[in-house]
């Protein structure tokens, strides 16, 4: 029922908050704490893919409360499950949680990291909420109530609603935003530079320049800020279903597109496919302001 969605999103929201504290406590006892303090870092696939104490005791934190709370949903988490596939979409009520996405910049204190939280239904993420507490931004929104920043301020900040999601010859013009991902194979269309590349080129091909390329190091933020409109075309590949729940939700319920990245056969033809979780590969479309809940139209 609307109730219970209500009371399960101000419980997301409540555990993104203490989840944000314990990692931002976390990272000051870290770096500004005793010399006995240790760092707590392991490698699991290579030293770029890590993981601290911090991302499983919060982890830990958020599993508990929520098999405290909701003992019949189920959980899918990074430090809990393993890898793929750990998605099959079910009507029952699935949380789906990244602890600490941006582990490396919480290793460095680049203050882009966050914990993600997601509730799906049938795969579909419905909730979410982004906490980067050393940025003090908190990004929530539930499926037909809007998309927030802290909780007041509607997404997208684009208010004027004649900006379209685009600039005309886009990608000419955008900020452009690619994750690096985890896989550092040097070839020359290798995953690293394919990404800049492919939008630098098509900025150039049709007669102009990318504003900005950006890489944030946590997924999950990079579908924040585009939902915010910061970021107007954000691509990730080689990511997994906890990185990018919530920005998903955050992004879509904020009037964004989200969909997978692969090339379709005809170009020329191709609409684009709004998607839910289970590809590793997704590209993203800021909104033009105002969202569609805000602005009435949803549900008409
Ligand atoms: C990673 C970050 C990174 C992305 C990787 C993710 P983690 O998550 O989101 O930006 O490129 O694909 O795995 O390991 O920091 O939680």
């Amino acid at each position: 029922t609307e109730k219970e969605l209500d009371d399960i999103y101000a419980f997301a929201i409540q555990l993104g908050k203490d989840a944000g504290k314990l990692l931002l406590e976390a990272a000051q006892l870290r770096f500004a704490g005793p010399q006995t303090t240790t760092l707590d870092v392991e490698e699991k696939e290579s030293s770029v893919d890590i993981v601290t104490k911090t991302d499983q005791e919060v982890e830990t934190f958020i599993k508990t409360s929520i098999e405290a709370k909701y003992p019949h949903h189920n959980f899918i988490g990074e430090e809990t499950t393993p890898l793929s596939p750990c998605l099959s979409p079910t009507p029952t009520p699935t949380w789906c949680i990244d602890p600490l996405d941006g582990t490396v910049n919480y290793t460095h204190l680049f203050p882009i990291f966050c914990v993600s939280i997601s509730l799906l239904v049938s795969g579909r993420p419905i909730i979410g909420v982004i906490n980067a507490p050393l940025l003090n931004q908190l990004f929530t929104s539930c499926l037909g109530r809007g998309a927030y920043l802290n909780e007041t301020t509607p997404l997208p900040l684009i208010r004027n609603p004649t900006i379209p999601p685009m600039p005309e010859n886009a990608p000419q013009g955008c900020i452009f935003a690619c994750e690096w991902g985890k896989d550092r194979r040097d070839v020359p269309d290798g995953n690293l530079y394919r990404k800049v590349e492919s939008f630098v080129n098509m900025a150039k091909e049709s007669g102009g320049m990318v504003q900005g390329v950006r890489s944030l190091g946590s997924a999950a933020m990079g579908l924040a800020y585009t939902a915010m409109g910061g970021v107007d075309v954000w691509w990730e590949g080689g990511c997994w279903e906890w990185d990018v729940a919530a920005g998903i939700a955050i992004l879509q319920e904020a009037g964004g597109l989200v969909t997978t990245a692969n090339p379709p056969e005809d170009p020329d033809t191709a609409e684009i496919e709004e998607v839910g979780l289970g590809s590793r590969l997704y590209l993203a479309i800021r909104p033009a302001g105002p969202s569609k809940t805000e602005s009435g139209r949803e549900g008409q």
